[in-house]
């Protein structure tokens, strides 16, 4: 057995121990420190005996009392303390607490935090070359890369590589592109999709307002159509998918006569598999409707596979299982397991129009997450990362329906959906009817699986819990995982 493999069951035992622990419930100085400059959260949690404290957990605390108040207080957080090590599906804190975490830092650290061999190539590579700066000198993992990548590439044509750093510049990067090479200008969007913070892409992201409210002017030119998401359309929840497609297909076909004609639209840009909006897959044919739209019409066909790519669905892209070939493609997350690297794919016919010296950046492709995400590619394959996703996709699946028919769950869970492992959950909320699941009843799930032992996030305007399991979780940790949600959610609902 691998030596992660086995680090991670060891773990995993120490793991479930300090979960049914029946010690009493500790109040850490370092809670205290926090729930001081965050008063309006106060929260009891359970801790391990366990786990391994910081060999400095004193002068730790000391710097989050110091250094704590001055973090940007815009910044949003899950749980407070200071999380000190990462290891396969879990993470340590300062004081004690050990998590499994369902969150994978938000679909990043896909194949377990700091793993060994792609930990081990990064420090290998930063004794060696650290930065080259691309605009001066390509690297070696550069082209390695491009080497891995070129081979799982949802379509053949996807042959010209650009890698830059996070998801946000990656977006921008597309809308730049599309532009500069149809020289046209708008960028039609879904209702519901998330992009990033930055300009351009903060433009085109429609799941929340709170990403760009109060910053207009954002960048002009952006046109929205609903995802087929029975939410987004204003449809009944029982509405069958064929026609929430044509639905949304229709809008298409309006917005392009009536506010964006095909001769001013740059390109489409979607998420195979909405994110931050919900966790909703699109349906093949409104994939492929839209790639005949693109056809028809010279615009350019935006996947952006930031959260849903890098074997999270299952296969290396969500995109592949509806055969449409993305014009342009966007990876991040999960593609440097927590080394920052983000990547535009497109093709050479498409690339070779914008001007040399028009893309840059100084961090771009940087050598050594370049280096780890080489080694990402290779785990993939030397460990079966893939076929561990359709095992632990089917237990998961089976644990989440065997809650949703749980009778104490009273009928109150709408919706399991998702590919792979990117999965949620969707509670009854209905404003004017009965069927509804106590006030903010996602949010005090994911609360009460934290203080359970389990880290795992809400999604989207609606009442939405995301699984984001590591890629290569265990069985076991899986059953713990559905175990502790199975519990939070009948315990909300018995609380009411
Ligand atoms: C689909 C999608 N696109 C873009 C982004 C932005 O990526 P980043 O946060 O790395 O800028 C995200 C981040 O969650 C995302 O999920």
């Amino acid at each position: 057995m691998h030596r992660a493999r086995i680090a991670s069951s060891r773990l995993s035992r120490l793991g479930s121990k300090c979960f049914e622990s029946k010690l009493p419930r500790l109040q850490s100085p370092l809670i205290r420190a926090a729930a001081s400059f965050e008063p309006s959260r106060s929260r009891t949690m359970q801790f391990s005996t366990t786990t391994t404290r910081s060999t400095d957990a004193k002068s730790l605390q000391d710097l989050y009392d110091t250094a704590g108040p001055h973090v940007h207080p815009a910044l949003g957080r899950i749980t407070e303390g200071v999380m000190t090590k990462g290891h396969g599906s879990y993470v340590d804190y300062s004081d004690g607490r050990r998590y499994l975490d369902f969150t994978c830092g938000i679909g990043v650290t896909n194949l377990g935090h700091a793993h060994p061999k792609v930990s081990g190539a990064a420090a290998e590579q930063c004794m060696n070359l650290v930065h080259s700066q691309c605009s001066i000198a390509l690297h070696e993992p550069y082209l390695r890369l491009i080497e891995g990548l070129i081979p799982i590439m949802p379509d053949p044509s996807l042959d010209s590589f650009f890698f830059w750093n996070s998801g946000s510049e990656a977006v921008e990067g597309a809308i730049k592109m599309a532009r500069s090479v149809t020289g046209k200008q708008n960028i039609i969007s879904m209702q519901g999709a998330y992009h990033g913070r930055t300009y351009g892409a903060m433009a085109v992201t429609k799941s929340k307002t709170i990403y760009s409210e109060g910053t207009a002017p954002l960048m002009p030119g952006v046109f929205t159509i609903p995802y087929p998401y029975w939410h987004q359309c204003g449809l009944p929840r029982d509405t069958p998918t064929e026609d929430l497609t044509a639905h949304c297909l229709n809008q298409l076909d309006l917005l392009l006569k009536q506010q964006t004609a095909p001769q001013d639209t740059a390109a489409i840009i979607i998420e195979p598999v909405l994110g931050e909006g919900g966790y909703v897959p699109a349906p093949s044919a409104f994939l492929q409707g839209l790639r005949e739209v693109c056809t028809q019409n010279d615009i350019l066909l935006i996947i952006d596979e930031v959260q849903s790519g890098m074997g999270r669905t299952g296969d290396y892209w969500a995109i592949s299982e509806s055969g449409v070939r993305p014009d342009i493609l966007l990876t991040a997350k999960g593609l440097g397991n927590g080394f920052p690297i983000s990547g535009i794919i497109t093709r050479t016919e498409i690339s070779s129009k914008m001007k040399k010296g028009s893309m840059g950046g100084t961090y771009a492709g940087n050598a050594v997450s370049c280096a780890a995400a080489v080694e990402v590619l290779k785990t993939f394959k030397r460990e079966n990362v893939l076929v561990n996703v359709k095992q632990r996709e089917k237990e998961l699946f089976s644990a989440l329906k065997a809650v949703q028919a749980d009778q104490g769950v009273k009928g109150l869970i709408w919706d399991v959906r998702g590919k792979g492992l990117m999965v949620a959950v969707e509670f009854a909320k209905n404003e004017r009817g009965k069927e509804s699941v106590p006030k903010d009843m996602s949010k005090r799930v994911a609360q009460k699986c934290i203080d359970k032992g389990m880290l795992i996030l809400t999604t989207s305007v609606f009442e939405v819990i995301r699984f984001i399991p590591p890629l290569n979780i265990t069985k076991e940790d899986m059953a713990k995982g559905c175990q502790i949600f199975a519990e939070a959610v009948k315990e909300v609902i018995r609380e009411g």
